[in-house]
């Protein structure tokens, strides 16, 4: 069995792609692909942990998703891209770890009770959302993968992988690599309001947006809260809507806007539909790609059904090597392992 550098990461179907998530994570993911054997995924079981009453929208926005990775250079010919349900070794690997995880080591997540608290309208006191960390650490152990790309708000769930992954292999002899994570090496991307852009926030531009969507967001953009009148002088290094120049706008553009900003010679207001057209022209050729994309959902369903197939034949391998370790591998040798 191939143990070459495997990087896998995955992205919770709960909505559209936005720009916290292209810079945080979807970027890094494609620069990923011409260095390492990457695996990239949809997870559409994670996002039934907290949406489980609602569950109409998952299969949708699988979809749309997948639009948004290809359309933003995700390529189904150097990465494995799949979908979580598709390849049900999650599920055994996930039943599995569960045995040997102690209860005490998901209370003290502290992701568990933030979301409980965050997310107060929904009822998470459920065996599924306790057990997430353990289905995310059988996604990652499902390909002995070595780097994990993901948010730093990602460690201690991989954290806890590593010590689940030691735990199994100090019980079971040495089956898991160590996965250690790889932090996306850009800054957190704010929201309109200035607070991380975050879907939960209701803060977000998505990739999907339209142009007019995309202007009329960036005229709600906070900006300096110093600048109350228009000829007051502006604080960019403090704006929210300069950090969007950072990502966004050229070096010579961010330099006249700030400069301006400063002496008070552009206003908010001009600076919100300047802002609107860089994004909107970053933008342009993702969304081209993504409506072509998902104009033949049965072309998208294709790719989602060959790269699941992918990964089944890996995640096939590791289940063959655990049921043997837990002795309960009822297959002869040789035979397919599903
Ligand atoms: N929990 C991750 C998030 O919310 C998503 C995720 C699920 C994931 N399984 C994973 C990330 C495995 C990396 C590896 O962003």
């Amino acid at each position: 069995m191939t143990n070459e550098n495997v990087v896998l990461s995955g992205m919770r179907a709960t909505g559209r792609i936005h720009l916290g998530n292209y810079f945080g994570a979807v970027k890094n993911w494609v620069e990923l692909q011409d260095r390492y054997r990457c695996f990239y995924f949809i997870a559409d079981w994670h996002a039934l942990t907290t949406d489980y009453a609602e569950p109409k929208q998952i299969g949708d926005n699988s979809l749309e998703m997948l639009a948004d990775l290809l359309a933003s250079g995700l390529d189904p010919e150097r990465s494995v891209i799949f979908v979580q349900s598709l390849v049900p070794e999650h599920a055994e690997l996930h039943l599995l770890l569960s045995m040997i995880t102690p209860l005490g080591w998901l209370e003290r997540v502290p992701t568990y009770k933030e979301q409980i608290k965050e997310l107060s309208n929904k009822d998470l006191f459920t065996y599924g959302f306790l057990g997430y960390p353990v289905l995310q650490t059988a996604d990652i152990l499902l390909y002995r993968a070595q780097f994990v790309p993901v948010g730093e708000d990602q460690a201690s769930h991989l954290e806890l992988s590593r010590e689940i992954g030691r735990r199994f292999n100090s019980y079971f002899g040495d089956i898991f690599p160590e996965p250690k994570a790889l932090f996306t090496p850009t800054p957190k991307v704010p929201g309109l309001d200035g607070r991380k852009m975050s879907k939960s926030y209701g803060n977000t531009i998505n990739l999907s947006d339209s142009p007019e969507e995309v202007t009329a967001k960036c005229r709600e953009m906070f900006t300096d809260p110093e600048r109350i009148r228009r000829t007051d002088v502006g604080h960019p290094e403090t704006c929210n809507l300069f950090q969007f120049h950072r990502l966004f706008s050229s070096a010579e553009l961010q330099e006249k806007v700030a400069g301006e900003c400063r002496r008070a010679q552009i206003g908010c207001v001009d600076d919100k539909r300047l802002i609107a057209d860089q994004i909107n022209e970053f933008l342009a050729p993702i969304r081209a790609r993504r409506q072509d994309l998902l104009k033949n959902r049965d072309v998208l369903l294709d790719i989602l059904s060959a790269g699941s197939r992918k990964a089944a034949e890996r995640a096939g391998e590791t289940m063959d090597e655990v049921r043997s370790a837990l002795s309960i591998n009822y297959r002869k040798v040789g035979e397919e392992s599903r």
